[in-house]
């Protein structure tokens, strides 16, 4: 059979069976044809804390979670700090136990059959990083043996997986050597080197990595997705979820506040316009209180010394577009638009300082 440069294909181009390396046919992703059934089915998952100290309350981490993630599909979960977006993936991942409530992986119950619903699964945890003294190449190949691939398979196994992620150049490079980027590939190639992985976890996959190692795991990401796995990640970047997400749930004290497209989050808060005013800290005294003055009587939606927005029926208004120009005017940068997911999660979950 012949094995295609798979770095060649565009992300998007769904595999022809024909083309894929043996590797990645005989079990990694055998998805050409996807099958219907959700590869994650979570019913009202609560998880509770004991309380920390004499008189301290117990925290509800996550009450009552429903979710459910398809094959080929990618969902983000979004929230501040403390929603309970790790509690949640620990659960799935089959790390912590559930106070009550249901989670099926592939339709395997991870609470009665763990091994079984872990064989489906490729987790990867917040700040891990991998061994820096070894190859790409045995680092993954060390993966593989862990979790149970036959010896005479895991070569051609791992050399599919590094073709995939085009890691190939860099298979026999000491992960010391590598970039944060390429250093969170590998992470999320020794996650692929299972049996039979069908969902893969990915807990702030792009936290603390610059823009082009960003977009180099995104790009990773939608491959996998392309293939048929089912991905859930968290992430604190709205942009993220944006370029990546098929569906986001967004969570706050351990509920889920809104769960849908991004297009249908949007539209299920009709929050009109919005007029942002920035840089307003950089203003002298007196354009400051001219600009004070110019808002006034538009409704704030939050605001903070050097920043605000205000509610609009119609960014598009003369009256809108007036006191744009006035403010840009006075020095402040002011934009007008219709509600991004960000102006949507701003309004659900309020404090903007708590999305950092
Ligand atoms: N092991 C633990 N023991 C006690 N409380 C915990 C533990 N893990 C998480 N929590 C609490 O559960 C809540 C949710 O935390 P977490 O799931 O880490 O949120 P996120 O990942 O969204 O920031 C927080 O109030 C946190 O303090
Ligand atoms: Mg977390």
């Amino acid at each position: 059979m012949s094995v295609t440069d798979l770095r060649d294909l565009p992300a998007s181009t769904p595999f022809p069976s024909g083309a894929l390396p043996d590797g990645w046919s005989k079990g990694v992703f055998r998805t050409e044809a996807f099958p219907e059934e959700p590869v994650l089915e979570v019913r009202d998952l609560c998880r509770s804390f004991p309380a920390g100290g004499p008189g301290g309350a117990a925290v509800l981490a996550n009450d009552r979670v429903s979710l459910t993630v398809g094959p080929g599909e990618v969902v983000a979960l979004l929230g501040p700090n403390g929603a309970g977006k790790s509690t949640f993936l620990r659960q799935v991942a089959g790390q912590l136990c559930p106070t009550r409530g249901s989670i099926r992986v592939a339709g395997v119950d991870m609470v009665a059959s763990p091994r079984e619903a872990k064989e489906a699964l490729s987790v990867i945890p917040q700040e891990g990083t991998p061994y820096g003294g070894c190859t790409v190449r045995e680092f993954v190949r060390m993966f593989a043996r862990l979790k149970g691939v036959e010896n005479t398979e895991v070569s051609l196994l791992v050399s599919g997986i590094l073709d995939g992620l085009s890691l190939r150049r860099e298979a026999d490079t000491l992960i010391r050597n590598l970039s944060g980027g390429y250093k969170r590939r590998v992470m999320m190639a020794a996650a692929m080197a299972g049996r039979h992985p069908r969902l893969m976890l990915l807990d702030e996959p792009t936290t603390g990595l610059d823009p082009t190692s960003r977009r180099s795991v995104w790009e990773v990401i939608q491959r996998l997705r392309d293939r048929g796995l089912g991905i859930l990640l968290t992430t604190h970047y709205l942009e993220e979820a944006e370029t990546l997400a098929d569906r986001v749930v967004i969570l706050l004290g351990g509920r889920v506040l809104a769960d849908g497209t991004v297009s249908e989050v949007r539209r299920r808060f009709p929050v009109g316009g919005r007029l942002e005013v920035r840089g307003l800290d950089g203003l002298s005294t007196v354009a400051r209180r001219e600009a004070m003055g110019l808002v006034k009587g538009w409704p704030v939606i939050s605001r903070s010394s050097s920043w605000m927005r205000l509610q609009l029926t119609d960014p598009f208004a003369p009256e809108a577009v007036g006191l744009a120009r006035s403010l840009t005017a006075l020095g402040a940068l002011a934009t007008l638009g219709t509600p991004s997911l960000e102006d949507v999660y701003l309004d659900l979950v309020g404090d903007p300082e708590a999305l950092v």
